[in-house]
């Protein structure tokens, strides 16, 4: 594996989600794959989950980790190539991306959408550059459009938890005060269109998601009318794709908020959220302690997915 944005990066799904499974029940058993590897893990935006998950991976793995904040510590880098650097930053990305690939075998990145062009963003303009320019595997620790780590582990937690065959899943959306991306609820959408679950989204008019990620996904403007009979309920915020409405907030209608009501309509779902998540504005209080709530296994799971990811880029660098 030589880069991992997407979940057509693992291949067959099935097959991915049992190694997973297969490695949460002996996480050491490839201790060796990484000897004298090194990973490093570039954040152009703030983690807990991610930084720290990723390096249990690494360490997993027996890889050595790098952490570069780009904001803190990092000098700060021009991402535009034409521009007379006579500002205020001093490096370019294109230097800066071949070096940092000089001193590790993997690379992770983190940049989030920047919100100033939706051309930018959706062309995944800074993971793009270092899966062209490092030299070396990339995988996005979330980019601008995707974050599939995320949502390999929250398939690999409705494989755990799932109580039938084919259970209903719902992606809703949630209202938040500020401007988020669509990442999460982008890959959400790609790995549960792959994968044997009844998949439905709900959301305000206007939140419609990229139709690449949609796909033959059941889209239902009532949230009541979608999460009947579901099995998990996925909730999450994202700001509107649509062109006329990118960047910016429509709604922040509070009835959408998940609580005891709106679970209760549903087969006694479990409740899911990658984290971090706004308490009484996602979901409340009594929704998110109660026993249904998997956010902390679902989080958990983060280990898992990275280190399938990793142990694949290590397997195949030492293919070559
Ligand atoms: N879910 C997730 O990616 O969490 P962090 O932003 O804390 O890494």
């Amino acid at each position: 594996m030589k880069a991992f944005t997407n979940v057509k990066d693992l291949g067959n799904l099935g097959v991915a989600v049992k190694e997973a499974l297969e490695v949460k029940q002996n996480r050491f058993a490839y201790k060796s794959l990484g000897e004298n590897k090194t990973l490093l893990m570039v954040f152009f935006n703030s983690s807990l989950r991610t930084r720290l998950s990723t390096q249990k991976a690494a360490f997993n793995l027996g890889m050595n980790t790098m952490v570069l904040d780009i904001n803190q510590g990092a000098w700060r880098l021009e991402t535009e190539r034409g521009v007379i650097m006579d500002g205020d930053k001093t490096e370019h990305i294109l230097e800066a991306i071949p070096v940092m690939g000089s001193y590790c075998d993997i690379i992770g990145v983190r940049s989030f959408a920047r919100f100033e062009s939706k051309e930018d963003d959706y062309n995944e303009k800074i993971l793009n550059q270092f899966i062209q320019y490092a030299g070396k595997p990339v995988f996005s620790m979330e980019g601008a459009t995707t974050h599939p780590l995320q949502a390999f582990a929250d398939l690999i937690t409705i494989e755990e938890f799932k109580k039938k065959e084919r259970p209903k899943v719902v992606l809703t959306w949630a209202p938040h005060p500020r401007v988020l991306p669509q990442a999460v609820p982008n890959s959400f959408a790609d790995f549960m269109n792959e994968a044997d679950v009844d998949f439905v989204i709900t959301h305000p008019e206007g939140y419609e998601l990229d139709p690449q990620f949609v796909r033959n996904a059941k889209v239902v403007y009532n949230q009541d009318e979608a999460l009947k009979n579901a099995d998990f309920v996925y909730a999450k915020n994202w700001s509107p794709f649509n062109d006329n409405n990118y960047g910016k907030i429509l709604s922040k209608d509070t009835s959408w908020t998940i609580d005891t009501k709106k679970m209760s309509l549903t087969n006694t779902a479990f409740f899911m959220h990658c984290l971090p998540v706004r308490r009484n504005v996602i979901v409340t209080d009594d929704v998110i302690e109660s026993p249904q709530s998997i956010v902390v296994q679902e989080a958990a799971n983060r280990e898992i997915s990275c280190q399938v990811v990793l142990k694949r880029m290590l397997e195949s660098l030492s293919c070559k």
